[in-house]
């Protein structure tokens, strides 16, 4: 069906690992540790009825991957050799922390390094200190200083507006895109009326354009080794239309950010932010995700998320030619170096399969506002046949053994091919066949693929590839 994500030699490995989450990302994680020869058994907490299906996974659907003193406890038990975590709400509630303090290696950064996605100032403050070029901006305390640069961000000559970010884990919804000062001030009096007496409750920053692409490292406090760059779609309609979802879909590769130039982007953000990170007593170890506007004079960070995105690990997984295990569970003792070497590998990208992804999102009806539940899924059985992969992120499995609607985003249909189109033609066909009462899903995911330089393939004026590479912050 797909191409092995575990197709070169596997030296030491772990054998059982505990994967914390439920959702599509962490069905992709499970389904790819799975298919290593060296893993034995895949724990899951909490999991699900569909991640449970796959082979040599065992669910603990009683055990909130958010308590971690129940992740420790079963973690002992199971005596496991590495715990892999998903969702950034686990790395928040510092459940890396209690199983360092019980000496289980755990893939995924402590709470303070986490900080790096839950506060947007600590991450502009990280990065500026690291010279990573990141949006002109600033952290703010108070509210007047704070529409004093929006005041003057939107004024300035050339200006295309200002974005004001909420300072806090916001599930996705913190950060507001403004076309003028108006819309900004409204955005900024609302944040500073719920905001508690101390520390930065907001960053003001240009409002940049371009395309977005994300490009995820493996790291540990010493280094990083990317995967491939993958792009997402954040609206919930065709044509970026509707409002802003967790992702409709994600491809990879990304032809308007060739590998190449990835392998230049990790050596100019990820490893400076990883050594100013450690500088700072605060190592980082885990998924370090950098969200890049792709813009004419080159690509600019906007976000660091500290995990593997959703749903672009849907669309990653099945793209490697290396086995997982072996380098999460290095990074997680830091030693990223030694594993690579292990498995031969150079440089700083992951080798791939040569296929190129396509992941379609099916939703719930009313979702992202009010997502409906209990709407039974046809066709999942087709989907499969047709050769497609399906991560299931809310689904239940009903006493009449057919899955049902149990979440906002419900399936992450993925599609491989010897191209971008081949791939999303593997993805439609298979997104095609399944339905439910009130599913939402895009058509368009990948169907536009912007050109160098982060423009649209309208645009005859591509950028050279030396201004995509320039560091330090502007
Ligand atoms: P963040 O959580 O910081 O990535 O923000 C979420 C989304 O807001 C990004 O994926 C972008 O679409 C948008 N965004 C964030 N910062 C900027 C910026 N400086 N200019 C334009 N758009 C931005
Ligand atoms: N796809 C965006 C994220 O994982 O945050």
């Amino acid at each position: 069906m797909n191409p092995g994500a575990a197709s070169s030699p596997e030296p030491s490995g772990p054998a059982r690992i505990l994967v914390l989450g439920g959702g599509a990302r962490e069905h992709a994680l499970v389904w790819s540790l799975a298919r290593e020869a060296a893993v034995e058994t895949v724990f899951v907490a909490p999991g699900s009825d569909a991640i449970g299906d796959e082979p040599k996974a065992c669910c603990f659907p009683n055990v909130s991957a958010l308590d971690a003193a129940a992740v420790v406890e079963l973690a002992t038990r199971e005596n496991v050799d590495l715990v892999v975590v998903g969702p950034e709400s686990v790395l928040a509630a510092g459940v890396v922390d209690a199983l360092m303090d019980a000496g289980v290696p755990a893939f995924g950064p402590t709470k303070a390094a986490a900080r790096i996605e839950s506060s947007k100032a600590f991450c502009r403050d990280v990065a500026e200190s690291a010279g990573v070029r990141i949006a002109r901006g600033e952290a703010f305390s108070a509210l007047d200083p704070a529409l004093s640069l929006a005041r003057e961000l939107a004024d300035a000559p050339g200006s295309c507006g200002v974005v004001v970010k909420a300072d806090g884990l916001m599930a996705g919804k913190g950060v507001t895109v403004c076309d003028d000062y108006a819309t900004a001030e409204s955005a900024l009096r609302v944040l500073a009326g719920g905001a508690g007496a101390a520390g930065p409750f907001v960053v003001v920053e240009e409002r940049l354009m371009g395309v977005e692409a994300s490009l995820i490292a493996l790291c540990d406090d010493h280094g990083a080794i990317a995967l491939p760059p993958a792009r997402d779609h954040k609206r919930l309609r065709d044509n970026d239309d509707g409002p802003n979802t967790g992702g409709m879909g994600a491809y990879s590769p990304v032809p308007d950010l060739p590998e190449s130039l990835c392998a230049t982007l990790v050596d100019v953000i990820h490893v400076p932010i990883l050594a100013e990170l450690a500088s700072r007593g605060t190592p980082f170890r885990g998924a370090l995700y950098a969200g890049l506007m792709l813009t004419p004079e080159g690509p600019v960070l906007l976000e660091c998320n500290a995990r593997f995105g959703d749903p672009e690990t849907q669309a990653l997984l099945p793209r490697l030619a290396v086995p997982l295990g072996p380098l999460l569970y290095g990074a997680a003792q830091g030693d990223l170096a030694g594993a690579a070497a292990a498995l031969q590998l150079n440089g700083r990208m992951l080798p791939t399969t040569g296929d190129a992804a396509v992941a379609v999102v099916l939703a719930a009806a009313d979702y992202p506002e009010t997502p409906r539940k209990g709407d039974v899924i046809s066709g999942l059985a087709e989907a499969a046949a047709s050769g497609a992969t399906v991560f299931h992120a809310g689904t239940v499995r009903g006493p009449d053994g057919q899955f049902r609607t149990a979440g906002g985003r419900v399936l992450s249909v993925v599609g491989l091919g010897s191209s971008i189109d081949a791939a999303r033609a593997n993805a439609e066909c298979a997104a095609d066949a399944i339905a439910w009462r009130g599913m939402q899903r895009r058509h368009d995911i990948a169907a536009v693929l912007p050109q160098a330089g982060g423009r649209s393939d309208a645009s005859p004026d591509p950028v050279s590839e030396s201004a995509w590479t320039k560091g330090g912050a502007s």
